[in-house]
């Protein structure tokens, strides 16, 4: 698969599910960051792109299972990504992940 720019996806390891807590947490990779929401050994994995105006959301707008962007406090439900509060509604960016061998793995 590719994206807009011509550049293949692949699959990128990201860290060892043991090292992710329960609930959601901010990871950061090459320079990007991505939310990962655990619940037991179910994963969520979302860009950390605000949807609206491609803010990096940081870690400290995690508030339980809701994002907060600092910058024009739009709400994200974490637990499927979607605007619940302000904005246009638009999503948070679900990134595709698999779980192999204890490692979670990011399709980038
Ligand atoms: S940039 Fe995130 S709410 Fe505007």
């Amino acid at each position: 698969m590719s994206d807009s720019l011509g550049e293949r996806k692949q699959w990128t390891q990201l860290i060892h599910v043991d090292e992710v807590e329960q609930g959601a947490s901010r990871i950061e990779y090459a320079k990007k960051a991505c939310f990962v929401v655990r619940d037991e050994e179910t994963f969520l994995v979302f860009d950390s792109i605000c949807p609206h105006r491609n803010v990096n959301i940081p870690s400290d707008a995690i508030q339980g299972m809701t994002l907060v962007c600092p910058m024009h406090q739009w709400k994200f439900n974490l637990e499927n990504g979607e605007c619940i509060e302000k904005g246009n509604y638009a999503p948070l960016n679900k990134i595709q992940h698999k779980v192999e061998n204890g490692m979670l793995y990011l399709f980038l």
